[in-house]
């Protein structure tokens, strides 16, 4: 019976899951499965993104027949030859023998490689930026060579702004029902393997991949939709945002990745105690037994930290085997910008240390720490120094550059971990702004100061909002808002206004007279602002207590000379300063409104009666 799912108006996805494969391209575990997708547009011409593996045919053959609805299949766009994707090449021209196949010249060179029938007589050959049009949707073929495959290549669906990826932004694990990123919790359940997807298949490919999202960057993508795993229509930077750290192989977490090999678990204890002393310090640390975690998934887990550490034990006078070929795996792999350091053990002859620094050497820009810890057999105390040594190197990169001084003060011991210094934070410039939205027939709005224009072609902004606000909710729900710019003129009582309390119980335009509104129907701010910026969101980044919204301005206008209003302007000139207390009385001031409260102490429970915020916000006068 077919199974397909509907990812927009005219596509629909007729790929499949496999949850029996157990290792895919014969290397790599899957457990949780793996999607083909294959998606089918319905135009006026039928166009079909790739085939599936030869494992689901017989589902996808369903699939199709099932989209199709009795109309004939017009192409085949062959965007990746590898035979996960085109396998059932053969069966769909026996099954639509007019169809046509749209791939590069090196596709079709490819397909006759691996398959038997005359491609040349139903070829319609592609090349870089050429278009196919099908009726309403046009359809744009950008080469991706080597993501992962010399054939690659990717199409760009103008009129629904749909990227196919083929391999890229693509992640193992069956979809299990879902079709889009945006159904599953993806940072938390499938972005190690998305990255363990990246990492074991195309991370050897990183300047090519960094190539394929420069020419991408300068298409309207609202949506991506790879060959495996899951479709993104919301917060596509979530992913993107990954593929250009790990295409430029930046770590993406500080921390230290340590893998071991160990037979008898000396090595594993030298292995174990160092990542005590890292901790020590506040550093992160992970620990693989290289005998038993997968090696891709140790090779994810290099690309995501910025330190490694192997400890090896020798092994008939090498490195032991699971550790060589992790080593070997991550040099073919172009592993590179890394800090390295590395335990070696051997009961008469060890050698695997300089074994492994002979090959991650060869590497680029892999910084080995000139000191090995060597092992005989068994850590001893006297060689615990040797541990502390490396603990303390390794902790060096992660204090603070020597020469910073913290709230003034003489730099600190540099292999000592810094914490934040937030008043560094309020030396970032801020404007202050009205952020308004409408759910129904509320009207609602707030106070923030992150705005930031992101990109010119389109115009698109981000905005960072307190999930605590209620704007912030409305905003999620109906996807709209606008941006009032707040001048120099704007008078306390606008921020009071907008900032000191919450919409869900009051009605923050009562007073505002005459409800003005942008095309979007949304209100904006007419007096004390010099411009409105509507916008509609594309995409969200869950920040933790904040979402960052990235949004599409759809209307920009002016109001007025009035330059905009600064986050210091405002403290220096619109916030009123705090009274002290009369006489010798003691008090507290609220930082943020600068309400007083007078007394020698300040109830734990204390909420400012002006701004709503609670005692943590106030300092001693
Ligand atoms: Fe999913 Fe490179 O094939």
């Amino acid at each position: 019976m077919y199974c397909i799912k509907k990812v927009t108006d005219d596509l629909v996805w007729v790929g499949a899951n496999d949850r029996r494969l157990a290792f895919f391209e014969g290397v790599y575990s899957v457990p949780a499965g793996v999607s083909y997708n294959s998606y089918l547009l319905l135009d006026e011409k039928t166009v079909l993104f790739d085939t599936v593996d030869k494992a689901v045919r017989q589902r996808f053959l369903e699939n199709i027949e099932k989209a199709l609805k009795g109309r004939k299949l017009d192409y085949l766009v062959v965007q990746h030859v590898e035979p996960d994707h085109s396998a059932v090449i053969l069966e769909l021209i026996r099954q639509y023998p007019e169809l046509k196949i749209v791939c590069g010249e090196r596709g079709a060179k490819f397909i006759k490689q691996f398959y038997d029938f005359d491609i040349d007589s139903r070829v319609h050959p592609v090349k870089e930026n050429e278009t196919l049009n099908t009726g309403k949707h046009t359809l744009q073929f950008i080469m991706a060579p080597m993501i992962h495959w010399p054939e690659v290549m990717f199409t760009y669906d103008s009129a629904d702004k749909i990227l196919f990826s083929a391999d890229a932004f693509g992640c193992f694990g069956a979809l299990n029902g879902a079709l889009f990123a945006d159904e599953v919790d993806f940072a938390k359940d499938y972005m190690d393997e998305a990255r363990r997807y990246y990492s074991n298949i195309v991370g050897k490919y990183g300047t090519q991949v960094a190539s394929a999202l420069d020419k991408t960057s300068a298409l309207n993508i609202e949506m991506i939709c790879p060959l495996h795993g899951f479709v993104w229509r919301t917060n596509l930077s979530e992913i993107v945002s990954k593929y250009m750290l790990w295409s430029k192989y930046e770590p993406e977490e500080r921390g230290v990745m340590i893998a071991y090999a160990s037979v008898y678990g000396n090595t594993e204890n030298a292995a174990e105690i160092l990542a005590c002393r890292l901790r020590d310090k506040g550093i992160k640390t992970v620990i693989f037994d290289v005998s038993v975690t997968p090696a891709s998934e140790i090779v994810s887990a290099a690309f995501k930290w910025s330190h490694l550490v192997f400890a090896s034990t020798t092994y008939n006078a090498g490195i032991f085997v699971t550790m060589e070929a992790l080593i070997n795996d991550l040099s073919a792999h172009n592993i590179q910008n890394r800090r390295v350091a590395i335990i070696e053990n051997g009961s008469w002859a060890p050698t695997s240390g300089g074994l492994i620094r002979e090959i991650l050497g060869k590497c680029k820009k892999i910084d080995i720490l000139e000191n090995n810890v060597s092992l005989l057999s068994g850590l001893k105390q006297a060689q615990l120094s040797d541990i502390e040594s490396m603990a303390q190197a390794i902790g060096a990169d992660f204090a603070a550059p020597a020469g910073v001084a913290q709230n003034n003060q003489a730099a600190p011991n540099t292999t000592e971990f810094i914490p934040i210094d937030p008043a560094v934070m309020f030396k970032l410039s801020y404007g202050l702004f009205v952020l308004t939205a409408r759910d129904g027939n509320k009207d609602n709005g707030c106070i923030i100061n992150t705005v930031m224009q992101i990109t010119v072609t389109p115009v698109k902004i981000t905005i960072g909002v307190n999930k605590a606000n209620y704007t912030h909710d409305m905003i999620l729900k109906t996807g709209k808002f606008n941006v009032s710019v707040l001048s120099e003129k704007a008078p306390f009582r606008v921020f009071q206004q907008f900032g000191f309390h919450s919409g869900k119980d009051t009605d923050k335009f009562a007073d505002s007279g005459e409800a003005l509104r942008a095309e979007n129907g949304v209100r904006y701010v007419s007096e004390w602002t010099n411009g409105v910026i509507c916008a509609e969101v594309k995409n969200t980044i869950d920040c933790g207590t904040h979402t960052l919204f990235i949004a599409e301005v759809k209307q920009a206008f002016s109001l007025s000379r009035d330059p905009s209003v600064t986050y210091q302007y405002y403290f220096d000139n619109i916030k009123p300063k705090p009274q002290p207390p009369k006489g010798n009385k003691k008090g507290f001031v609220c930082k943020i409104c600068g309400y007083v409260h007078e007394g020698d102490t300040l109830p734990d429970d204390f909420i400012c009666p002006l701004c709503k915020h609670g005692a943590a916000d106030f300092e001693p006068i």
